[in-house]
């Protein structure tokens, strides 16, 4: 397939086939998906378009993403039957990996495999990375977060609170805005669904923001460059609101990026994959949450078959936390 696809997301575009388990080849491992990350991006490499695939594949290839799976054939050194490994695989039961690309997870007893694919994972690096590598947080910020009751904005807002940042969250209803306020004890909570959202932002940032951690991406965009302190980063995680437009001149098209140059401001996008600074964003996660301090609300599905339904959830925002799905039990 050369060309992207058009149109809004349909479940109906997944098939499920049936399969032989795989048998390893040399220096390969099998694993038993236990657990699978279901993401936004998966919405994106659907599209087909080669520019927003983090690897290429095309109709008939099978979707993947960041799962945890138990070792059930090794045919690698490095791995025994029974090791419990994360990393990215396909939307499979069974499947053929590389030792290469996956790492230990870290043991049931000492945290749910879904609190591990909510914080230990490609989420929790956005969130961590993104707040202090690429948006350089610093405590006497303010901070604003969108997506802020997701998977990706709850743990971003939290790493900027525990520096000690004042941080208004974005979300969509007045039951993600309480849960913002009182489980994530942000500062301050806008509903988009409710409120303009240039007006809150102002009432909330009299003397502009130092700092935007963004989810959502199109007008969102244009309210916070008008309302930035000198200075200010804005650090692009997501696009939410463009990944379901059917067509590629439907994309929102931001209008007031000349306000980057009278505040001094950046605006910077990233992928979570921070390369030998990896350690950096595990360590702040890892003490972040051996001090209780990340709240990582998880929404699990059960049932492979249930997955291409699934992925509405993340754009109708009824996704309570960390969508996965359970695949099969250790
Ligand atoms: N850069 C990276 O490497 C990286 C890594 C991980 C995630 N991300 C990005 O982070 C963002 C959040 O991902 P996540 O996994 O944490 O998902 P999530 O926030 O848990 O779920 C998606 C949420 O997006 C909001 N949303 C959906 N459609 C929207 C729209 N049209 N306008 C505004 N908000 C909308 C909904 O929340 P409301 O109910 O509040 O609207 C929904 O619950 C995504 O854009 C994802 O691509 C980037």
């Amino acid at each position: 397939m050369d060309r992207a696809s058009t149109g809004t997301y349909d479940p109906s575009c997944f098939r499920l086939f049936e399969g032989p388990i795989p048998a390893a080849p040399d220096s390969k491992i099998v694993v038993r998906t236990l657990l699978m990350s279901l993401d936004p991006t998966n919405l994106n490499w659907l599209k087909l378009d080669p520019q927003l695939q983090a690897i290429p594949f095309g109709v008939g290839d099978p979707m993947f993403g960041v799962s945890i799976g138990v070792v059930i054939e090794s045919r690698a050194p490095s791995h025994a039957v029974g090791d419990v490994v994360t990393g990215m695989w396909g939307w499979r039961r069974f499947d053929v990996v590389d030792p290469l690309f996956v790492r230990p997870a870290k043991s049931a007893t000492e945290m749910s495999f879904e609190q591990q694919l909510a914080i230990f994972s490609h989420v929790g690096r956005a969130a961590a990375g993104g707040m202090t590598l690429i948006g350089e947080v610093k405590p006497t910020d303010a901070v604003l977060v969108s997506g802020a009751a997701g998977a990706t904005g709850s743990l971003a807002a939290q790493i900027a609170k525990a520096q000690g940042c004042r941080v208004v969250g974005i979300a969509g209803g007045p039951d993600k805005c309480e849960f913002l306020l009182e489980e994530l004890k942000l500062d301050g909570a806008i509903d988009y669904k409710k409120e303009d959202l240039r007006e809150a932002i102002h009432r909330h940032f009299p003397d502009g923001i130092d700092l935007f951690f963004d989810n959502v991406g199109g007008e969102g965009i244009d309210a916070v460059l008008t309302n930035m302190a000198v200075g200010c980063r804005i650090v692009v995680c997501g696009a939410m609101s463009q990944y379901n437009i059917s067509e590629k001149s439907n994309l929102y098209g931001v209008k007031n990026l000349p306000m980057l140059i009278f505040r001094s401001a950046r605006l910077q996008g990233f992928v979570a994959d921070f390369g030998p600074r990896n350690q950096i964003v595990d360590e702040l996660l890892d003490d972040l949450a051996q001090r209780g301090q990340l709240v990582a609300r998880t929404h699990v599905i059960d049932g492979f078959e249930k997955i291409p339904d699934a992925l509405t959830l993340l754009l109708n925002g009824k996704n309570q936390g960390k969508l996965v799905a359970q695949v099969s039990f250790d």
